[in-house]
């Protein structure tokens, strides 16, 4: 209830807040109309698990271990850098509340503790700003919340993505492995998140825009836990895949990531110094965001950030946009467009048409609405206002040093 109220205050201060009230009644509307009527009875089982053990398996153990004490050096390090690279106080005061596992693992040295966090993030009980646990957990408490759910959030969106292809891709194509004990639901035995359908949509899109290049070399700033890296990546034969996040969600990446491909070659921070040549000897690198300013010109074949930039402040944001139009050929990003965050000082964030990208050297492909956000109730919601990006480095400027 509290965060519901936070979360309208915030609308307020945002100067949304009449739709957000209709954002946030929309659900109880459509789970009321589906109560009498469930099409999607038989075909999705809803999962939210309660939480599990940590796994005592040795190969567990030991990337556990890898990510625990390159999470110590990072929070160390991040003690002397420059306040551009630390959390504005929307994403500081997520990681004192919600990422407190990690923050009490590093005060007692408790590994257990970190392992805890990293075994269950999928299905935590705060929410934590990079899964939809806790719409699943909180929304099955209630039969208007379970059908709104299933027949909503998973069968209209199932709908959607089907008639997006014309139902060329087969449901499988949508799951995604369950580390960190995933929420979600089960759609013809297959495991599906809220976020398999458009994660699956840009990850195939990403993919194919780089297809031509044998090794790509594909940088993240905020992967979260890495979903739309694990949809980007997956069909592709070689590549290298550097992520720059804060400590904490770049410890969910590394664990889910890690465990989803077990046999790729990892670098991790304080594990050896990153540099270029890291991207031919590494297939997974892990960075704290302050190492983005070791990136090279021309290095990067496509850039990454979703629902990321916006979170930062104006100085962060303009900040790692300078350091990745000077590294990419391609940058692809998804944010604010139309009402920027508001942060405890009042400040806004930047909105994505503002982003400082150098014009004369990146064309701009296109700008859209993010149809996930824009349609996730089955109609348009003006209170989402994610818009997606594509730019591509001019000609004349590639392999270029700028
Ligand atoms: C809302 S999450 C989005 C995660 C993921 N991109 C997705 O769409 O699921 C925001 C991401 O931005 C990262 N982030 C927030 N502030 C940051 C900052 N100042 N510097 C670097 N990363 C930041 C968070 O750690 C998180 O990974």
């Amino acid at each position: 209830m509290l965060s519901i109220f936070s979360k309208l205050i915030k609308a307020k201060r945002e100067g949304r807040l009449f739709l957000a009230l209709k954002s946030r009644i929309l659900p109880i509307l459509l789970g009321l109309k589906y109560t009498f009527h469930d099409p999607a009875a038989n075909n999705i089982i809803l999962i939210s698990p309660d939480y599990i053990e940590p796994s005592k398996d040795k190969i567990e153990l030991e990337v556990v271990d890898r990510i625990f004490q390159s999470f110590k050096k990072m929070k160390k390090d991040q003690k002397n850098v420059s306040k551009i690279y630390l959390p504005s106080s929307l994403w500081q005061q997520q990681i004192d509340h919600s990422y407190s596992y990690f923050s009490e693992a590093l005060k007692s040295n408790n590994l257990d503790k970190f392992h805890f966090f990293l075994t269950n993030f999928g299905s935590w009980k705060q929410y934590h700003g990079v899964e939809s646990s806790t719409l699943i957990k909180n929304k099955m408490r209630t039969i208007i919340g379970r059908r709104y759910l299933k027949n909503v959030v998973f069968n209209n969106a199932l709908k959607n993505w089907k008639w997006l292809y014309n139902n060329r891709k087969n449901v499988s194509s949508l799951t995604y492995p369950r580390h960190g004990n995933q929420v979600g639901a089960l759609i013809d035995n297959n495991f599906v998140g809220v976020g398999s359908f458009f994660n699956e949509v840009y990850g195939s899109l990403l993919g194919e825009l780089i297809d031509d290049v044998p090794r790509p070399v594909i940088a993240e700033l905020g992967a979260g836990y890495g979903k739309l890296a694990y949809f980007t990546l997956r069909s592709m034969n070689s590549s290298c895949y550097l992520d720059f996040d804060l400590p904490e969600t770049l410890c969910l990446a590394a664990y889910y990531l890690m465990k989803s491909w077990p046999y790729k070659k990892v670098l991790l921070y304080g594990e050896e110094e990153y540099s270029i040549k890291s991207h031919d000897k590494y297939e997974l690198i892990f960075m704290p965001s302050y190492e983005i300013e070791k990136l090279c010109n021309n290095s990067v074949d496509l850039f990454i950030n979703k629902n990321s930039l916006g979170e930062m402040t104006r100085e962060a944001t303009a900040n790692y946009v300078r350091h990745i139009a000077s590294s990419t050929r391609y940058f692809f990003h998804m944010n604010h467009d139309v009402f920027p965050n508001v942060y405890n000082d009042d400040s806004a964030g930047l909105l994505a048409h503002e982003y400082p990208i150098p014009k004369d050297m990146f064309k701009l492909i296109f700008r859209y609405p993010d149809m996930g956000h824009i349609m996730h109730h089955g109609k348009v919601d003006y209170y989402m206002d994610i818009f997606i990006y594509l730019y591509e480095r001019r000609k004349r400027y590639l392999g270029k040093k700028v």
